[in-house]
């Protein structure tokens, strides 16, 4: 399960996505690292001391124990500049990339924790099942073309495609996913719940100027009630909190379709428009 090295150029990494970074220098010491072992049937933490250089990051590390203690450490990373969105673990119980992960975030004394994904099943080591959001991604309705308009005719105002492209930098880490509350400790909320990603997917469709949906009968914002389970959030942030993109999924994306969704339900004005709308179709 590990992956080919990267050969694209690798970005210095930016920091901790949560913060600055602790100022501590990395230089030069050995560290304790503590990381989860096993596989479908089980595992545990077992414990190395691992040296550590100047500017390395977590998954430096982690590349250190596979080449010199532990060659079947299984990891998933491709990039190792933070556009992958492959290298997803807990570092210290907290959703991290671990190549956006410097070390000199961490005092030289400290124990270094890394686990899988929590919400989602482990295959083996640090490498989890991510399927759960293929299958989310598949359930939110792709965007409908407007009628009469060819590619390359379309206009929107500059704030609407900046709206989306906000929304578009997403690396599909699912980060944001398995920090989330409603699913992390409650596997039985999965089947209803399409999570913060994939919420915010439809978000973006449901505020698309051009998006067509609606026309066929699709109102997203009713269906990210219904369908996608919006009323699980209770806004949170932890989503946001974690998202190494930064992006603010919880105020430009769960709070607007909230809002949205109850506009719908509750605004006597929005519901006879819409209804007004579908007669004259
Ligand atoms: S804001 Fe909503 S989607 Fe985000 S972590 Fe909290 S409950 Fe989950
Ligand atoms: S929204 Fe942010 S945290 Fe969630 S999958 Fe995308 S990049 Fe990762
Ligand atoms: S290896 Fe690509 S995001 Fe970390």
């Amino acid at each position: 399960m590990t992956a080919a090295p990267a050969t694209g150029p690798t970005r210095e990494p930016a920091g901790d996505s949560a913060g600055e970074p602790a100022g501590e220098s990395a230089k030069g010491y050995t560290a304790r690292f503590r990381i989860w072992r096993g596989d479908t049937g089980g595992g545990g933490l077992a414990d190395f001391e691992v040296e550590v250089n100047e500017g390395e990051v977590v998954l430096d590390i982690i590349h250190r124990l596979q080449a010199t203690q532990a060659p079947d450490l299984a990891v998933r990373w491709n990039c190792k500049a933070g556009k992958c969105g492959s290298c997803s673990a807990e570092v210290n119980g907290r959703p991290r990339l671990m190549c956006m992960t410097r070390m000199s975030v961490f005092s030289p004394d400290e124990v270094v924790t890394v686990t899988p994904l929590r919400a989602f099943p482990v295959i083996r080591d640090l490498v989890t099942d991510v399927g759960f959001n293929y299958t989310k991604a598949r359930e939110v309705p792709a965007f409908v073309p407007p009628p009469g308009l060819a590619p390359g005719e379309y206009r929107m105002a500059q704030e609407d495609v900046n709206r989306s492209q906000e929304f578009r930098k997403c690396i599909e880490c699912f980060l944001c996913q398995d920090t989330c509350h409603v699913v992390r400790d409650h596997e039985e909320n999965k089947a209803a719940f399409a999570g913060p990603r994939f919420l915010m997917r439809v978000a973006e469709l449901d505020m698309h100027p051009l998006d067509a949906a609606g026309e066929s009968g699709l109102d997203r914002s009713r269906s990210a009630q219904d369908d996608h389970g919006l009323g699980y959030c209770n806004i949170t942030k932890c989503c946001t909190e974690v998202c190494p993109e930064h992006i603010r999924i919880t105020d430009n994306a769960l709070i607007p379709l909230k809002e949205r969704a109850a506009d719908r339900t509750y605004d006597p004005l929005v519901w006879l428009g819409s209804k007004i709308r579908r007669r004259g179709e």
